[in-house]
Parts: C-alpha cells; structure tokens; sequence
C-alpha cells in the first residue's frame, strides 16, 4: 500500500502553519479582531480578584453590608460581559472560517484534477481523501481555537503574572518557579508528538484506502468470500491507528499531567507563605485573597496550553500533508520549442521515434514503447493489435497526453501534441477506453461529456451510432440517473455510452482502446457499421482484439515487443505475419490459416473487409 513521501524530522511547527497564510488573509481582520475581543473577555476575568481585594480591604473589613453587594454586582457584572465577549468571538470566527475550509478544499479538488495521471497511479486514493476531509477540518479546528487561544492565554498569563508581581513579587516569583521546567518539557512534547501525529494522519489515509477498496471491490469480495481477509486487513490498519492514537494520548496524558501539577505545587507553596506574611501582618488579608484568586484565574490559561500545543502540532502535520498534494507539478503545458506548422504530408496521426516508460518503473526496466514509428493518414483507420502486455493500452494513452512520451514526438495534423495547448488537444481528440468509466450524472450528461457545446441531435446520433438503442428503454430515458448513484448498468451497456461519449463531438482524431470487448459480435457488428459512416473524416487509432473489429480498419499496425514489428490490410498481414495470424486465429504462429471463420460469417464482417 503506498504511503505518502514525509520526512517530519525536517520541519518547522510555524513554518508549516505560515503556509496557511493566503487563505487566512481574506478574513484575517475577523480574526484579529475576534482575538481582540477574547483577549479582552480574558482580561476582564482578571479584574475579578481585583474587586474580591476592594470587597475584603474596604466593605468586610469596615462591616459594610451596601459596599459588600456593590461589590458582589460588580463581579456580576463582569462575569456576564466575559460570557457575552467570548460569545461575540465565537460568532464572528465561525463564518469566516467554514468559507477558509471551503476554499482549501475547492483547490485541492482543483488541483487534484490537473495532476498528472502518473501522480494518481502513484497515489493512493485514500491518502487524498483523508487530506480533503480529516485534516481540513483539523486545520479549521486550528484557526477557530488553538490559533488566538495560544496568543489569548499567552497574553492573560503574561497580564497575570505582571499583576501577581505587583501585588506581592515574592509570593509572585514562587509563582514563576516552575516556568523554566515547564518550558522545556513542553518543547520535548511537540518534538515527540510531531512525529506520532503524521504517523496517525497517515495512518488515516491508509484506512480510507481499504474501505474504499473493499466497498468499489464489494463484487470481488463476496465472490471470492474475502471478507475476512478484508476484515483483518482492516482491523489490523485501525489497531495499528489506535496504537499510535494511544501513543498520542500517553504523550499528552503526561505533559498534561506535568502542566497541572506544577502550578498547584507552585500555588500551594504560595498560600502557605503567604498565610504566615499575613499572620505576620506583612501582608493584608484582601491582597493574600486577590492573589491567590489570580493564581487561580491563570490556572485554565496554564493548562490549556498543553492540548493547544497539540492541536497546533495537529494542524501543522495536516498542513504539510495538503501542501505536498498542492506542491505536487500540475501537467505541463505546451513545451512551446516546435514550430508551429509543420508540412502538408506529415497530416494524421503520427508518431516519431515515441519511446515511452512509465515515471515509477524502475530504472534499469526496458522501456514499455521502444522507437515507435507510426503514420496514421487523414481519415485513415488504422487497428492496432498485440499480445496482452505489449503496450497497446499505453500507446493510446500517449495521444491526449495522459502521459508524455519519454523521448520522439506524437503529431496531430503536424502539430506537435505538447505544443498544442492542452484544451485544444482534447478537442482534436477523443478517447474510449476498454474499461468505461460512467459519473454520477445522467446518461445525457455522461455522453455529452465528450463535446463542448453538442446539442440533443448529436446526443441522439451518437447514441444511434453507438448502438446504445438500450438508452430508451431506462425508466427515464436519456435523463435517467446512472454511474454511482444511480442505475447499475452491463459492461457492454457502458462500454456503448463510453463509445457514444467519444463520437459525439465529431472529433478529428479517434483513439479507442478496445472499446468493443463487453459486446456480443452481432451488437459490434453493427456498432462497426456505424462506426464506418462516422470515421469517414475521422483519423482513428483502435486496439482491436477479434478479427471482426480488425475488420473496422484500413490498415493494422501489429506491436510487439514494446515496437511496431508490421503494418499493412489485414489480409496481408495475414499472409505474411506469423504473429498476426496466430494472434488472429489463435493458432500456432507460423499457420497462417483464415481465421475463424465462423466468427466471421456470424458477424457478417466478411462483406466489409477490404
Ligand atoms: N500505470 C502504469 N505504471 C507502470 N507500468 C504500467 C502502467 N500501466 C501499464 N504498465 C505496464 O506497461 C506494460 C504494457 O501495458 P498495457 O499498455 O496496459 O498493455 P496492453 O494494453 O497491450 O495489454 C505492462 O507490462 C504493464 O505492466
Ligand atoms: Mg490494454
């Protein structure tokens, strides 16, 4: 299962979170001021003690009852207006953030889109659905709380000690004791806890990934009764997970339990002192009382820095997650080095020298496609037919640049394909492949996919063309829902939309990958025949496996061994190819007898090949 590239030993907590910048920046006065506006709620708790001093000094001391309630509606009052200020921030962050989130997730969704497909065959689709869901919501987390809290307790810690200081600096600096111990195992904890939380984010991923396998794989599954096999993989991933959620949770129990105790400690030893200054008469009962409620008051700031500096930890792993996504090179446009017109003969489809191997093949494996050369005239049709595994599905690939070749140069009409930009290259060309792929849309929808602005008569005749006379018969006709969420519909129904989708444009170039495979001869019959009346102008490259489709072609070109070994009509390849014939008939190469002929009376392919 692969997981993603990381090296959290080489990172820096804010740099990571720095990175967030451009997407706070539109609502960064909403938050500095809702901080504002905490500091401020904070603050206020801090006047309490204050007040309890005047209330002991003045009213009780001196037996007055009147002063004793002002006092107590004071603090009232104060108690309501940090209720009320701390509600106002709330209020004014959660807008603004949800709109945060939404536009990371909108460009991760974008940019996902544009990768390359090599970056998606690297991937695991778990990986990035985690990061568009878990860890966009830890980074809004993030900016909602631990964000202005971490800089609002900093603020009323630092305005608290000044006024313990103040209040009595001996009794204040017993206070300060435990910040330096505090300091250090606080850092040792975000070092440690850096590290188990992208373990657990990662981990995550690599859950996503089996669910969503077994639940696309559910067929596989109950056929071969894999369920339990499915199962313990999946236990074994989540015990894995709540290993490392326990790492964390010991890791934070213990600082947590560190950033407790100390402080007590610290107050205890305080009122102990002070007790005696007062006993003493050093020290006045009202200040002792003042003291220690500020003491007390700074507890919740103290503690709470421990979750936060988790939380924070949290969020800059899960920065640095979606950041590798979004750093990840998008395809590359034009190259922009090849002139722009190339001469009239060169027209068709036309590959030059095309050597291909794949990004993540290892580097010593020979290349998929070796020195390819190959001219498909102008509405040309040209069959291309091969073993399993010879490379016809990659050859295909190369045409709308869904990978780029690794040296030589594909041409449309002449023109470079990566110095066509690439909204016109898939205009010019369309594209099926053996395994058709529906969304969750409409049958409408999914066909008229294939072309920009294609009205409901091309709808109609691509779905005549494509055979896809089934389409009627769906409750809703063409606006009935398919893919995903809808109807479930055959291979060979879907295989046909595929098609369909392909040929509504009217596309100058063709590249079918086998797109017939689902369908009985006597449908790819007909299918072909109307394929023959759409490809007239149409230049087209077409695997092809059984001879009735060969049949569909101009001219074959045979690949073998990564190259193009032989290219003619198929009858003369039929004669001179052992290959080919033995492909073709599936006897033994080197018999270059008719091939099966039942299949081709069946189809009624004969009266068609040329
Ligand atoms: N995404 C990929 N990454 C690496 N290797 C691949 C990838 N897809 C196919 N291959 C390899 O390329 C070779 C040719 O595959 P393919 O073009 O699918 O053959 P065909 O369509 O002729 O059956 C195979 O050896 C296959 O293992
Ligand atoms: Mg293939």
């Amino acid at each position: 299962m692969p997981t993603t590239p990381s090296d959290p030993q080489d990172r820096s907590t804010v740099r990571s979170l720095l990175r967030l910048w451009p997407y706070v920046r539109p609502v960064r006065a909403r938050l500095f001021s809702a901080a504002f506006v905490a500091i401020v709620a904070s603050c206020l708790s801090l006047v309490i003690p204050l007040v309890l001093k005047w209330i002991v000094d003045g009213p009780v001391a001196g037996g007055d009852p009147g002063g004793v309630w002002l006092g107590a509606l004071t603090l009232l009052l104060l108690g309501l207006a940090e209720a009320a200020l701390f509600g106002f921030r709330r209020w004014l962050v959660a807008r603004p953030l949800a709109g945060v989130e939404a536009a990371m997730r909108a460009d991760l969704f974008r940019h996902l889109q544009r990768l390359p497909v090599a970056f998606h065959d690297r991937w695991a689709s778990g990986q990035l659905l985690s990061r568009g869901t878990t860890d966009l919501m830890l980074l809004r987390m993030f900016l909602a709380f631990p964000l202005t809290f971490l800089l609002v307790n900093g603020t009323t810690i630092l305005v608290g000690f000044v006024i313990l200081l103040q209040q009595e600096w001996t009794l204040g600096l017993v206070l300060l004791a435990p910040i330096v111990p505090l300091v250090v195992a606080c850092s040792a904890f975000e070092r440690r806890y850096a590290l188990v939380a992208r373990r657990a984010q990662d981990q995550v991923g690599d859950l996503t990934t089996v669910v969503e396998e077994s639940v696309l794989g559910i067929r596989i599954v109950k056929g071969f009764g894999r369920h339990r096999s499915q199962a313990e993989a999946f236990r074994a991933l989540s015990e894995r997970l709540r290993g490392t959620e326990l790492g964390k949770a010991r890791l934070l129990g213990g600082v947590w339990a560190l950033i407790t105790v100390v402080p007590e400690l610290a107050i205890g030893a305080a009122l102990v002192l002070g007790t005696v200054q007062v006993a003493d008469g050093g020290l006045s009962a009202g200040t002792l009382v003042a003291f220690l409620s500020t003491a007390l008051a700074l507890r919740w700031p103290v503690e709470s820095i421990g979750f936060l500096l988790a939380m924070s930890q949290e969020a800059a792993t899960a920065a640095d997650r979606y950041f590798e996504v979004l750093d990840a090179p998008e395809e590359r446009e034009t190259s922009g080095d090849i002139p722009a017109k190339a001469p009239a003969e060169s027209g068709g489809l036309r590959f030059e020298a095309v050597e291909f191997r794949y990004p993540d093949a290892p580097e010593d494996a020979p290349p998929v496609l070796a020195r390819i050369d190959l001219h498909v005239r102008p509405g040309e049709t040209m069959a291309l037919v091969g073993g399993t595994g010879s490379g016809k599905t990659t050859l295909t690939a190369l045409v709308p640049r869904l990978y780029d070749v690794t040296a030589g140069r594909i041409t449309l009409d002449g023109q470079d394909v990566t110095a066509l930009p690439r909204e016109r290259l898939r205009e010019l060309v369309s594209v099926a492949f053996e395994e058709p792929t529906l969304f969750s849309a409409s049958v409408g929808e999914n066909v008229l996919m294939g072309a920009q602005d294609a009205t409901d008569a091309d709808l109609r005749r691509s779905l005549d063309v494509a055979q896809a006379g089934f389409v009627d018969d769906l409750p809703q006709g063409a606006d009935t829902q398919v893919g995903e969420q809808g109807l479930s519909l055959s291979g060979g129904q879907r295989q046909r939309l595929a098609l369909a989708r392909a040929v509504v444009g009217q596309p100058r170039f063709l590249v079918l990958d086998d797109p017939l495979s689902a369908l009985d001869v006597h449908t790819e019959a007909l299918v072909e025949a109307a394929l023959r009346r759409v490809l007239e102008g149409t230049t087209a490259l077409v695997v092809a496996h059984r001879p009735s489709t060969v049949m569909l072609a101009d001219r074959v070109a045979l690949l073998s061994g990564g190259r193009i070994t032989a290219v003619g009509t198929h009858h003369e390849l039929l004669r001179t190819n052992g290959e080919y014939a033995w492909l073709m008939s599936g006897a033994d190469p080197g018999t270059t007898g008719a091939p099966e002929p039942a299949v081709r009376s069946a189809t009624g392919a004969e009266g068609r090949a040329r």
